[in-house]
């Protein structure tokens, strides 16, 4: 059976920030400095999902799908972390998985999709080695409260995002620019990942568990033998630093030499990050253009504006082929049991126009993507479900609330739900699959 789903993640729809024993993440802290978020946006109430989880449960029944991914927020959970166990917290996620199974649809949780208590992050964060023991000890807890129910899971959302944007570039939580730190945190988050795997089986052998990695192919406009190694630089950042630890138990050389940095790892880490998974959940939204910048920083390539190609609102390039093409060389890369996209989706700057919301270029989006992803499938990618990113409009991260990638609109001010366009097509074609 194929799964057809729909994503979300806490931060980004829960809201309820200071309610029911949640403390802080680092995405509250990141989000009240000046500047660091688009408007001054932040999650504290977001979609309010929290309160109204029922009606968006009636939502993801109506659209038809089979299962929900969305994020458990740990600082709600085990509001400091570490020790103790919120109730309260426990108790929404009971009401979540329970509400979801009984509208006949399969809850996929994942356990982090970024926002580490800020108490962790007191201690040092990623940073900190021990992060990756404290993430498995809350994974161990996650499987005893709801692996009764819970068959499927996701340890970790896109580790190159928290790594790399949270602790390199900064413009995501902790807001930290530093590469070390960068690559601890990579290698820790990793770690954890691994240590998870095993924490989940322990409570639940039956579990299937999978990582979600995003995958962003480049190219070059150049021709130039600078311009394939800035290809070549960008894959590695990219993609094969995460892919290859967890596939092939090693990092790759070639960006191993380039950063000319210490990467922690500890005997055994290599091991433990590569315990086979069920499946690896694959996020696609665009390629990349780059080209060879010999003082670039840290490696040498940087990303260039390719002219007359086709972009989202968030000026990421559409194209459709590369999503194909990718499917294919992960399989061949890494071989990994089955494929789950986790992620993908675009962001336009929809109008409600007489209470509708016709977004056609999200449709277009929407329906080249499926059929690049059946094109893979039908050549042997054993690819088993699609997950839209999605359900509802929410706080795109360092872009707030400007960004939409909801198949159903919300307005923020009177939380109101509207299905767009791709709402009814994405109905449509699962109805007829
Ligand atoms: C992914 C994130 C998700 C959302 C989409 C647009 O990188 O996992 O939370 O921000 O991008």
């Amino acid at each position: 059976m194929f799964t057809w789903g729909v994503s979300t993640s806490s931060y980004q729809i829960e809201g309820a920030a200071r309610e029911g024993g949640r403390r802080d993440s680092i995405w509250d802290t990141f989000s009240r400095i000046p500047g660091a978020v688009a408007n001054g946006d932040n999650g504290d109430i977001a979609c309010d999902h929290y309160h109204r989880y029922e009606q968006d449960l009636d939502l993801i029944k109506w659209l038809g799908v089979d299962a929900y991914h969305f994020s458990i927020a740990w600082s709600r959970v085990i509001p400091t972390g570490t020790g103790a166990i919120n109730k309260t917290g426990i108790d929404f996620y009971n009401r979540l998985i329970d509400g979801a199974l009984e509208r006949g649809i399969t809850p996929w949780p994942t356990l982090y999709h970024w926002d580490l208590p800020q108490d962790l992050q007191d201690r040092g964060g990623w940073n900190n080695r021990d992060c990756a023991k404290w993430f498995a000890e809350y994974a161990f807890q996650m499987a005893e409260h709801f692996s009764d129910r819970v068959k499927n899971w996701v340890t970790i959302n896109e580790p190159f995002c928290s790594a790399w944007l949270g602790h390199l570039y900064g413009v995501m939580a902790p807001g930290i620019k530093d590469l070390q730190i960068a690559i601890n945190a990579s290698h820790h988050l990793l770690l954890g990942h691994g240590l998870a795997v095993k924490a989940l089986r322990e409570v639940s052998q039956e579990s299937n568990i999978g990582i979600t990695l995003n995958f962003t192919p480049a190219i070059t406009l150049g021709s130039s033998d600078d311009d394939q190694l800035a290809v070549k630089l960008a894959d590695g950042f990219d993609n094969r630093w995460f892919g290859d630890p967890v596939f092939k138990a090693s990092y790759p050389k070639d960006i191993v030499e380039a950063f000319n940095k210490e990467i922690p790892i500890q005997s055994g880490d290599m091991e433990i990050i590569s315990t086979p998974v069920d499946f690896l959940g694959l996020n696609y939204y665009f390629r990349q253009t780059v080209a060879y910048y010999a003082n670039s920083k840290p490696l040498s390539y940087k990303q260039v504006t390719a002219p007359n190609v086709e972009r989202t609102g968030m000026g990421w390039e559409v194209h459709a082929e590369t999503f194909t093409d990718l499917l294919i060389r992960i399989n061949s890369d890494y071989s990994p049991k089955e494929i789950f996209i986790t992620e993908n989706g675009s962001a336009w700057d929809d109008e409600v126009v007489d209470g509708e919301i016709l977004d056609t270029k999200r449709v277009s989006y929407l329906e080249r993507h499926l059929d690049a992803m059946f094109a893979a499938k039908s050549k042997g990618v054993p690819i088993k479900g699609y997950f839209a990113w999605s359900l509802i409009d929410n706080f795109e991260w360092a872009y707030g609330y400007a960004k939409r990638f909801g198949l159903i609109y919300v307005d923020y001010k009177t939380q109101k739900r509207i299905p767009k366009s791709s709402a009814y097509y994405y109905k449509d074609r699962i109805q007829k699959s």
